[in-house]
């Protein structure tokens, strides 16, 4: 059986409409002048992947495990051009989606040793129920991780996951400082070009 068995469905149409909202509310302030991000991509966690992770939890190998005590099964990117637009979008989405956050990670504020910068969100996402239909305790709502992040932090975050999750490599200790180091040269390229921002936005205001 699939591991997210007969809520497999319901699983994808959820994150299409989750998506579809999104895009929507890019079009919206998009019209009104405001760009919100840059792009955006979703998946639903495969097979083996979640799998491993049920495995690595200690959780029974079935689909309320992976639906109710997982909790990114729907995984979102939102890739945003500064930091600034990273938590207008947090912000945003909280209020226009009118979802429930339910965990915070701030990995921008908290940066892991390896320099890995992101800000991760989880969100309940209320099932909806066919008529007479109840829902078991604990299964009322699926979970989507929203990760937001910049271009220069998906750009670390993209090549750092090809060279150490993909390749088993020699030396990684010092690929590790390297990439640290890069992580935090990317960091502060970013504020000033963030502050380059702030002095275009200024001057046109005048
Ligand atoms: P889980 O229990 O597996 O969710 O682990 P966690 O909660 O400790 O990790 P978290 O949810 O904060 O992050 C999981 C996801 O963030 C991963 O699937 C990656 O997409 C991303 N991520 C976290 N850390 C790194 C990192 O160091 N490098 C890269 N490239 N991605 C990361
Ligand atoms: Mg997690």
């Amino acid at each position: 059986m699939h591991i997210y068995g007969e809520y497999k469905n319901e699983l994808e149409k959820t994150l299409d409409h989750l998506m579809a909202t999104i895009k929507a509310f890019r079009k919206e302030e998009k019209a009104r002048g405001n760009s919100v991000y840059e792009h955006l991509s979703a998946r639903i966690k495969d097979e083996e992947s979640m799998r491993e992770k049920l495995r690595r939890k200690g959780l029974p190998m079935r689909p309320e495990a992976a639906l109710f005590d997982v909790r990114d099964a729907i995984g979102i990117r939102v890739i945003c051009h500064f930091i600034d637009d990273v938590y207008r979008m947090r912000d945003m989405l909280t209020e226009k989606m009118g979802l429930t956050l339910v965990e915070e990670k701030d990995y921008i504020k908290n940066v892991k040793p390896n320099g890995y910068r992101s800000l991760h969100l989880i969100y309940a996402v209320p099932r909806e129920k066919k008529e007479g239909e109840r829902l078991g305790e604990g299964e009322e709502n699926f979970y989507a991780e929203v990760q937001i992040r910049t271009i220069a932090m998906d750009t670390w975050a993209s090549l750092e996951h090809e060279m150490m999750y993909k390749h088993i490599v020699k030396n990684r200790e010092l690929l590790t400082t390297e990439l640290k180091r890069c992580a935090d040269e990317l960091a502060a390229a970013e504020l000033s070009m963030q502050t380059i921002r702030r002095l275009i936005a200024s001057s046109s205001a005048d």
